[in-house]
């Protein structure tokens, strides 16, 4: 009776401790760990052209959902880079349960030193604050022609190609124009 009440302790306090790193870590790094809804993945993915053998990048992969539809529903090849270790060896074992090592990977790694310039496609769901910050990187890392998606929320000095505002959908082609949403706005209206 000890011993199983012990062996129920520890696995409680095991799940604690990691839904605990699992909040904390993303907000440490000022980012909630909030998942994008799989509709909106899809429409956004859909919106950005997303090919079968295009390389897709998640930056900050979360539990893995981005790169699982990319692979899986569009052919892709999806690469994750995120810097939570308890996110990164739950997605890891998502790949390796769905057999889909040959698809897709996922990297214990901060975007911001991350070398992005393989990439057709970029994901990322992050705020404003963290986007305004990441540009300069985006901008020197990413070859020409890469379509960069943000969800919720733009880069305030960019004009978006494509904008989708049912669901708060960006898509950006590197480089990146100069302008903002309101330039998009203006040019779509007239
Ligand atoms: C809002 S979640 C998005 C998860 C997933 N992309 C989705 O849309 O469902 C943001 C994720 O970015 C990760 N993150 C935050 N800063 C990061 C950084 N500098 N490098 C890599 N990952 C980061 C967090 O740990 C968190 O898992």
């Amino acid at each position: 009776m000890n011993v199983l009440m012990l062996v129920v302790y520890g696995i409680s306090l095991a799940y604690f401790a990691l839904t605990l790193l699992w909040v904390l870590i993303p907000a440490f790094y000022g980012l909630p760990s909030k998942p994008t809804q799989p509709d909106r993945i899809r429409k956004a993915l859909r919106l950005a052209g997303l090919k079968p053998g295009e390389v897709l990048y998640d930056l900050g992969a979360g539990d893995g959902r981005v790169l699982l539809i990319a692979a899986k529903e569009f052919g892709a090849k999806a690469v994750g880079l995120e810097v939570a270790p308890v996110q990164v060896a739950f997605v890891w074992l998502r790949i390796l349960l769905g057999g889909l090592g040959e698809r897709v990977q996922v990297r214990w790694a901060n975007y911001y030193r991350a070398d992005l310039s393989q990439a057709d496609v970029v994901f990322i769901y992050a705020t404003l604050r963290e986007l305004m910050k990441l540009a300069p990187h985006l901008e020197k890392t990413l070859k020409a022609g890469t379509r960069l998606i943000s969800i919720a929320a733009d880069f305030p000095e960019w004009e978006p190609s494509l904008f989708d505002e049912e669901s708060l959908i960006f898509v950006y082609e590197m480089p990146p124009r100069q302008g903002s949403l309101m330039t998009y706005l203006l040019k779509r209206a007239g």
